[in-house]
């Protein structure tokens, strides 16, 4: 197995040790800035209402700020620059207790109108100015995408008969994107985000369909956003529902241009989606579902990518690239051999008799289908990363506790630890080109804390342990950077006593160390990753600090647990935060 270059030591940095502190720790040299929180303007020419710290901006006000929950990111550089350009990031969800201002729930049209409008998609425009990034404000790219957003359907589950509503009687257009998780860059210039737990905003009533169960639906919505907005409301309009969970493709060059629900990739509970090219120039689109012993996909484009010109540009020149294509999922077995099991209906038990009338209905159901296919059942997919000198595949599993106790699916090769609290990093070589039907695996690492008396939370992590690997990068150098999001209930208890806040690690593949870079504030999630083009800058997202979710109508609510950013302010809040280091060299080195 190939670990990368057997090159001099490539992580240069002083690692920080583990912290339970409520802030964010960078190593010696190294400078952190708060740079887009939850709330700020994102700098619509026509509006930019400044945050209210007591929560009081409206639901229209939300809709022209950054909405709560950061996640997965990109930096666009414009012309270039490594100074200048656009972030795009994700809002996966919200803590409703901090988003209103009396820390209720969202009751009222109004609540519910500014709970959508905190999720979704921002786009910002960033330069570095006077010393520090700043964001440009007013911007002409500037722009918010929420629940509320119209989105256009493409691929072949768009029209399709399950995908009509009364609001949307031609099944073509559907307002919004929800739980918008990880993120990936094309090469052609886009932006590709997750819709992952779309199910928690459905209340399905009394009598769900078996595959309404299958997709977790649940009679009432985690969010009660059922009794003001009707689409939410599954027994009245229970297609509203196959119209989430799937990729979204944004261009964030062109403001006035529509985004787009890639049908063609398949519907889960997608964290996100990242894009690797054959020799002959197709794309091969890697995701995950993020929900437990759910499954790891693949799509190949018929068609190559397409350059710029005549007037195009590279994101118009494919705008339906994503539409054609076949579906994979994977399938990893004990030998150490794996295969992709096309999702293709007609093939093998895809059809009509088993219940997909047609391919739409084959992708529509991905879970389903795949269930059908015996793909393996995995310990929650989260972020996949592509090593393009190696060609080797990272995904992150991230933890499964329901693995091997009674009634659940057992241990596998590829999800080898029962009550899997650490999560593992498994990775592949497709044989042949990334549009291989068949590939070899193994581990990278499985995380966890050698000094934990349970065999299964001990891990194998040579360096700086940590428990439950989120999201990945590769850097232009080839170190793969790991983020964790340990759940705030096990964090810094028991087998997680030693591993402290949710972090940041690099890994030098040549050796399999692993060094920790940063450590965040209590109760945090560490996510998104993108760096300049010149590697000077890491920009990353501080989610959730303070969580569990927060009511600031109750004094000894948990939200009292972390105060960051800003720890004279009181409301804690997610954000982006440009990392660099003081002599403005390389992050890393
Ligand atoms: Fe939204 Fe799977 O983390
Ligand atoms: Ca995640
Ligand atoms: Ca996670
Ligand atoms: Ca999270």
């Amino acid at each position: 197995q190939r670990l990368g270059p057997a090159a001099a030591p490539r992580l240069g940095f002083e690692a920080v040790p583990p912290s339970r502190a409520d802030t964010l720790v960078v190593p010696p040299g190294y400078v952190a800035t708060v740079l887009a929180p939850w709330g700020d303007p994102v700098g619509l020419p026509a509006r930019m209402p400044a945050w209210r710290p007591d929560a009081g901006n409206s639901a229209e006000d939300q809709a022209a700020q950054l909405g709560m929950h950061h996640d997965g990111l990109q930096f666009y550089p414009l012309e270039g620059s490594s100074r200048h350009g656009l972030l795009v990031l994700n809002h996966e969800y919200t803590d409703e207790g901090l988003l209103h201002p009396l820390g209720t729930r969202p009751d009222s049209p109004q609540g519910v109108r500014k709970s959508q409008a905190a999720h979704g998609i921002s786009v910002v425009e960033v330069a570095w100015h006077d010393g520090a990034w700043q964001l440009v404000r007013p911007s002409r790219f500037a722009r918010r995408l929420t629940a509320r957003t119209p989105f256009g359907l493409a691929g072949p589950a768009a029209g399709h008969r399950l995908m009509r509503t009364a609001g949307d009687p031609q099944g073509r257009t559907v307002l919004g994107t929800l739980n918008n998780c990880a993120s990936g860059r094309t090469p052609w210039g886009t932006y590709l985000a997750g819709e992952e737990n779309f199910a928690f905003y459905f209340s399905g009533g009394d009598r769900l369909s078996a595959d309404q169960k299958r997709w977790g639906m649940a009679r009432q919505g985690f969010y009660p956003w059922a009794a003001q907005d009707a689409r939410f409301d599954a027994t009245r309009h229970p297609h509203e529902f196959h119209r989430f969970g799937w990729i979204v493709e944004v261009d964030p060059m062109d403001p006035a241009s529509m985004p787009v629900k890639r049908t063609a990739l398949g519907r889960a509970a997608h964290e996100g989606a990242w894009v690797a090219v054959t020799r002959d120039g197709r794309a091969v689109v890697y995701s995950g579902e993020d929900a437990r012993f759910e499954y790891i996909y693949k799509f190949v484009s018929r068609d190559p990518i397409a350059p710029a010109g005549r007037g195009l540009t590279a994101a118009q020149a494919n705008r339906e690239l994503l539409d054609h294509g076949t579906l994979h999922v994977a399938r990893f077995d004990a030998d150490g051999t794996g295969r992709w099991l096309p999702l293709v209906h007609g093939q093998g038990p895809l059809t009509a008799a088993n219940g997909f009338a047609d391919q739409g209905e084959v992708l529509i159901k991905t879970r389903q289908a795949s269930d059908l296919l015996g793909a393996t059942r995995m310990d929650r997919p989260e972020w996949l990363a592509i090593d393009p000198a190696s060609r080797w595949v990272y995904c992150t599993l991230t933890n499964n506790t329901q693995r091997g106790q009674p009634g659940r699916p057992d241990v596998d090769a590829a999800n080898p630890r029962a009550a899997n609290a650490m999560g593992q990093i498994i990775r592949w070589q497709e044989d042949g080109d990334f549009d291989g039907s068949t590939m070899r695996w193994n581990h990278l690492l499985l995380a966890g804390d050698p000094g934990n008396t349970r065999p299964e939370a001990r891990g194998d992590v040579r360096g700086d342990f940590f428990g439950c690997p989120d999201g990945l990068l590769f850097d232009d150098r080839g170190v793969l950077w790991i983020q964790t999001d340990a759940h705030a209930a096990q964090m810094n208890e028991g087998e997680f006593a030693r591993i402290g806040n949710n972090q940041m690690l690099a890994c030098d593949l040549s050796t399999g160390e692993v060094r920790r870079f940063l450590t965040g504030p209590v109760h945090c999630e560490i996510t998104g990753a993108a760096m300049t083009p010149d590697q000077t800058t890491l920009f990353i997202n501080v989610q959730h600090p303070g969580e569990p979710p927060s009511d600031v109508s109750r004094p000894d609510a948990p939200q009292q647990y972390s105060r960051w950013p800003d720890p004279a302010g009181g409301r804690p809040r997610s954000a982006t935060v440009a990392i660099r280091r003081q002599d403005g060299g390389v992050i890393g080195t």
